[in-house]
């Protein structure tokens, strides 16, 4: 099968497609053929090793020392159940999925395996398969931290980052759950925001949040420029602060803060149980997948080029069969 293979840490063009051994499911796996995968934030920061300040040792300790330890990047695809192992018996042949492998990647291939015990949910009838992977990187993220953050109806959320992965879906998520939403993203951006329901804007070129005034329940930084002592000022008495990016001294001070709340993709970010949540409410018309562009997997290296430019809006996705 050909696969996404990154052997080293670097610049995109590391990234090379190669013909690589078809895994065979075990005897608790699924074999998906995938349709649709993306390029994510994610995959970008470990192919390159750019890490939050403070973090390098540790990521290098996790994700490989001197060269990735799995070379086949990607978080997540959605594809077509293709093979089962003898103990299998949720799913079959011919079903369709969304699936990751959390921080053992690998769905940037033609075929993956994936416990069935692991990250994989059905996709709805009428979602596309590159509609429901568009969802899941952001959707997740989004998802487990308004968990975390405990946002309820009737509060206001700032979402900073908003018209990237994470922010597209927490925009959504947060005026499905009854709050107030204000995104800040560039100006170009802001009809699209909008158009996803967020009640006011911030254009950051021309203005900044932290200095207007105004006050918030929660403040979600899902850029990376806006940490706790940026924000604290412009968050209600018991708001708070979720750090979606934050580096080593940013998480040690949060340790200390009630009001910041962290996590990382251990977290079970990507669980079955989030993407089931996330494909009923594609399912319903509440969550709406927003893709940047659609490319042809073996334009991945150009894929890696534009996540690296940091602008652009909800995810990117790449083809491997047509839908
Ligand atoms: N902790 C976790 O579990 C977790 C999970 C997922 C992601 N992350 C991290 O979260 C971050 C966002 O991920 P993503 O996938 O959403 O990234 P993304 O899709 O690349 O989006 C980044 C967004 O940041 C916006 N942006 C750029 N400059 C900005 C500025 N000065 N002020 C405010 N916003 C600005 C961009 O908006 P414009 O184009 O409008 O400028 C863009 O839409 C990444 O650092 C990622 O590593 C963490």
């Amino acid at each position: 099968m050909k696969a996404a293979v990154c052997e080293r840490y670097g610049p995109p063009e590391v990234v090379q497609i190669r013909d690589v051994p078809k895994p065979v499911p075990a005897d608790g796996e699924v074999l998906v053929k995938a349709f649709a995968t993306t390029v994510n934030s994610g995959d970008t920061r470990v192919r390159a090793l750019r890490v939050p300040r403070g973090l390098g040792l540790a990521m290098r300790l996790k994700l490989g020392l001197t060269k990735p330890k799995q070379p086949i990047l990607g978080f997540e695809m959605a594809g077509q159940v293709e093979a089962v192992g003898s103990a299998v018996s949720r799913f079959q042949p011919g079903d369709r999925v969304v699936a990751s492998r959390g921080f053992d990647f690998g769905c940037h291939a033609e075929d993956v395996t994936v416990a069935e015990q692991g990250d994989i949910a059905t996709i709805p009838e009428h979602l596309s398969y590159q509609d429901a992977v568009a969802l899941c990187f952001g959707g997740t993220t989004a998802l487990i931290f308004f968990r975390l953050g405990q946002l309820t109806s009737g509060e206001s959320v700032l979402i900073n980052g908003a018209s990237g992965a994470v922010g597209t879906m927490a925009v959504q998520l947060a005026k499905h759950l009854g709050a107030e939403v204000t995104a800040v993203c560039s100006g170009g951006h802001a009809s699209l925001v909008s158009g996803l329901g967020a009640d006011h804007v911030v254009d950051y070129q021309a203005e900044d949040f932290t200095h207007n005034g105004q006050r918030y329940d929660v403040i979600m930084d899902a850029h990376g420029n806006a940490p706790y002592a940026r924000v604290k000022g412009s968050l209600q008495p018991g708001g708070r602060f979720l750090m979606v990016v934050g580096d080593l001294w940013q998480m040690l001070a949060a340790s200390r803060q009630k009001a910041t709340i962290s996590a990382s993709r251990n977290d079970s970010s990507m669980t079955a149980d989030n993407y089931r949540t996330l494909m009923s409410l594609a399912e319903q018309g509440v969550l709406k997948p927003v893709i940047d562009s659609v490319l042809p997997f073996r334009q991945i290296v150009e894929a890696h080029r534009r996540v690296d430019g940091g602008h652009k809006v909800g995810s990117l996705v790449l083809t491997l069969v047509e839908d």
